[in-house]
This record gives C-alpha cells, structure tokens and sequence, in this order.
C-alpha cells in the first residue's frame, strides 16, 4: 500500500468518527506510526509502505477513532514553547493554563531567588516553564497522584531543570505546616474543577480518558478552591500571590471565597483568549 491510499482511509476513518479536524490528526498519526517528519507525508504519497508499519498506522487510527486523545497515542504536548511528555495519568496541558505560568512570573519579576509552590502539578507543565524562565528559581512541584509525579520528573528532566524542581506527594497543602515569615512567593494551582454532574457530559477524550482525579471537584466545583483559599495564608510571604485556575463562571464565587477569609487584598481575575475569566490573582495581605 502507498503513503496516498493509507492517508485517504486515516482521513475518512476519523472523519467517520467525528474527529473536528480528521486531515491534519491522521496525518499526525501516520508520520508517527511511519516514523516520518510530518513535513514530508505530503511530498511522499507514491511511497510504499512495509506490512508492520500499516498495522501500526492502523492500531493507532483505530484509537483515535475511539476517541483516544490524539495526544496521549503521540505521547506529547506542546507548553509554553517547551515539548512534554503526557501520558494517561496526567491531564493534558491546556494553552489557557500557559496564563498561569504567565501570572506567576509576573507575580515574582522582581523578587531574587522565588520560591514557588505548584499544586497538583501534573505533567509538571507549570513548574518545568518556570523552572525554565526562570533560572534562579525554585518549585515545589505537588500531587497527590505518585504516576503524575513520575512523569512530571520524567519532563523535569527532559528540560534540564530537575535539580531545581523539589517533588511532593501530597494531599494539596497538608504536606506543609505555617511558618512565622510564610514560605512561598507564590503558590499556584490548576486545581480539578469540574463539578460532578458534568463530568459524564464533557466530550469523550476527556471524560473517557483524562484521569478523574485530574478533573473531578465535588458538587459545585470548588471544592480545592475552598481548601487552597483557606490553607494558602499561612504558607505564603507577606505580599505573597495565591494563583488559581478557574472554570468558565466559577469567578464570581471564587472572589466571594476569597473575600470571605480576609486575609487577602488585590483580587484580580483575568480573561483567556475565549473572553472566559480564568485566572484567580489575590495578594495575601503585608
Ligand atoms: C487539572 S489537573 C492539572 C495538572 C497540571 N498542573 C496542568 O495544569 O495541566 C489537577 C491535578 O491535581 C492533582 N490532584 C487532585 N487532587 C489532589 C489533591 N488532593 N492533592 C494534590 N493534588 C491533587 C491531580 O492528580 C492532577 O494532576
């Protein structure tokens, strides 16, 4: 079989299963399985193509077409301009959270030596960007999940920052306990935050797939913003940024939560590129 003919029955395989963009998606699966650079797929049709590689062309196709995130069969994502390993047992990063390492290193643009605290860290897509911006840095890098750690050192070291990423397992804030002065700069999270009745009604590829801990956050959503909005006082700096991914229409309560506690000033939220506010900054009081 040629490159041409396995393309034609990629595209109408995923366009049978409602892939939103079947084209560029088989073509990615098919420079993958053929281990070819995407570039040359289209310049390459009359080649032909060993029995193997067919089967592992189709082995794929056949996920995809099963909703499989696309992601998770070429074991890679895109973040902040940095190539990161994802495998089933993190959540796939999401360019709206690329506002969070944004927030954080404006939040810490003048301050030597940052300490920061990500929470629920995943693929470790928030600490490696920031390890990677910014070299005199240090991220404790924290889930509860040990396979998340695993390949957020995996990415860590991948990007050469892994001496400067301290891992932790955890239950959110419980690892730490107050401390006179605080301790971070800034603790910032991409907590689970969707509520429990919409779970079964996201779209396939993450409701099927995406780890449940990743994504599951009690009956209105909030349940971690509450816990990091009500822990995160007494383990940041004076002046110390608390920086929280939000849900589309979770700002207004979150700013209520937040008020709630009193301990901090300066709450901001900030919209991504959708108009959708996504971005929790509050400053804990000096
Ligand atoms: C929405 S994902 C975010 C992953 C990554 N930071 C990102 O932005 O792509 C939430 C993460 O929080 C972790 N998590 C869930 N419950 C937790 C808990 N109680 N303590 C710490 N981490 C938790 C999950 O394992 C998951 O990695």
């Amino acid at each position: 079989m040629q490159v041409n003919t396995l393309r034609r029955q990629a595209w109408e395989a995923l366009k049978a299963a409602e892939i939103a963009d079947p084209v560029r998606e088989a073509d990615w699966l098919l420079a993958s399985a053929l281990g070819r650079p995407l570039s040359t797929l289209v310049f390459e049709g009359d080649r032909v193509i060993a029995p193997g590689k067919i089967e592992r062309a189709w082995t794929l196709i056949r996920r995809r077409a099963a909703r499989e995130p696309l992601q998770y069969l070429l074991g890679t994502q895109e973040f902040c301009g940095l190539e990161l390993a994802v495998t089933p047992d993190v959540l796939i990063p999401r360019p709206e959270t690329e506002l969070l390492v944004e927030a954080t290193l404006q939040a810490v643009r003048d301050i030597g030596r940052p300490l920061v605290l990500d929470v629920g860290t995943g693929s470790g897509c928030i600490a490696v960007s920031l390890t990677r911006a910014r070299s005199d840095a240090t991220v404790y890098a924290l889930d509860i999940a040990a396979p998340a750690l695993t390949v957020a050192k995996a990415n860590a070291m991948r990007h050469g920052v892994y001496d400067r990423i301290r891992f932790v397992r955890a239950d959110l804030l419980t690892a730490f306990s107050a401390s006179p002065g605080g301790l971070f700069d800034v603790i910032v999270s991409n907590p689970p935050y969707i509520p429990a009745r919409e779970l079964d009604a996201l779209q396939p590829e993450v409701a099927w797939y995406e780890p449940r801990v990743a994504l599951a956050a009690g009956t209105d959503g909030l349940d971690y913003h509450r816990r990091l909005l009500s822990g995160a006082q007494e383990l940041l700096k004076a002046s110390g940024r608390l920086i929280l991914e939000l849900g589309c229409g979770q700002a207004d309560q979150v700013l209520r939560l937040a008020q709630q506690t009193g301990a901090f000033i300066s709450l901001v939220c900030r919209k991504d590129a959708a108009g959708i506010e996504r971005v929790f900054v509050a400053r804990k009081a000096a």
